[in-house]
């Protein structure tokens, strides 16, 4: 009799507390992938407006000085030239290959490469991204993908027309793709893909951390 109570009193209470600790097993383990990526979200979308900042201030104070006062030039293929230093794309071509040592991916690409980036085939990510960021320009496109058996969060924002001197270097180069490029045009896309492997594992060891305590 005395151990029918027991059990009857037990089972029903240990269900109900096993109940709990997988829903709070749940909630922590979603949260914390959702924190993971809204974090990892925002630091790629800081890290593109600071790029963008660089080559702002490259362009402006390097570049149009430079190509005023002496017979250096722009341009795509500077690196054995001692007559030219890269354009301002290049230079964020450049430095998304030194960055690439580093884990963190920076790419920047549109469906109007100049004739020296033709072979280039967007993947999907990026076929989307410069669909979405074409209709809505200030959005932020992101997606989770596994690369190379790594998880990676890829964010990508728009590049924008700005200014007047954009379109009087695009609008006019014998070698540019397109010529009636307009003010507040989607020229590019500017993409970084964060690694997140590290920052998911938390979440693993809080996963782990309440299964082993759910069982033990
Ligand atoms: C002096 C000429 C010049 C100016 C000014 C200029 N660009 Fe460019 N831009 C180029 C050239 C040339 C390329 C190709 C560079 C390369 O592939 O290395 C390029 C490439 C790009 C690309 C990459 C396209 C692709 O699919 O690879 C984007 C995006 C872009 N420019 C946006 C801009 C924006 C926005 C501005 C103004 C803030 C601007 N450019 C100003 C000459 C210029």
């Amino acid at each position: 009799m005395k151990g029918s109570l027991f059990l009857r009193l037990f089972v029903p209470v240990a269900v109900i507390m096993a109940l709990c600790l997988f829903i709070l097993l749940w909630i922590v383990s979603n949260q914390i992938n959702s924190n993971t990526l809204s974090e990892s979200i925002s630091r790629a979308e800081s890290t593109v407006e600071q790029f963008k900042l660089i080559r702002a201030y490259y362009t402006k104070n390097i570049v149009a000085t430079v190509l005023k006062s002496s017979d250096i030039k722009g341009s795509i293929n500077h690196k054995d030239n001692s007559k030219a230093i890269p354009l301002p794309a290049t230079m964020i071509h450049d430095l998304s290959t030194e960055l690439s040592e580093t884990g963190i991916r920076m790419k920047l690409f549109s469906a109007y490469p100049f004739p020296n980036r033709k072979e280039r085939v967007l993947d999907s990510f990026e076929q989307d991204a410069w669909n979405a960021l074409n209709k809505d320009p200030q959005s932020t496109f992101s997606r989770e993908e596994i690369i190379d058996g790594l998880h990676y969060i890829r964010v990508a924002k728009s590049d924008i027309m700005v200014s007047p001197v954009c379109l009087a270097c695009h609008n006019t180069r014998s070698d540019t793709p397109k010529n009636d490029w307009k003010l507040g045009d989607v020229r590019g896309v500017l993409s970084i893909d964060m690694p997140i492997d590290a920052m998911k594992k938390n979440a693993t060891t809080v996963h782990s951390l309440l299964a082993y305590l759910l069982l033990y």
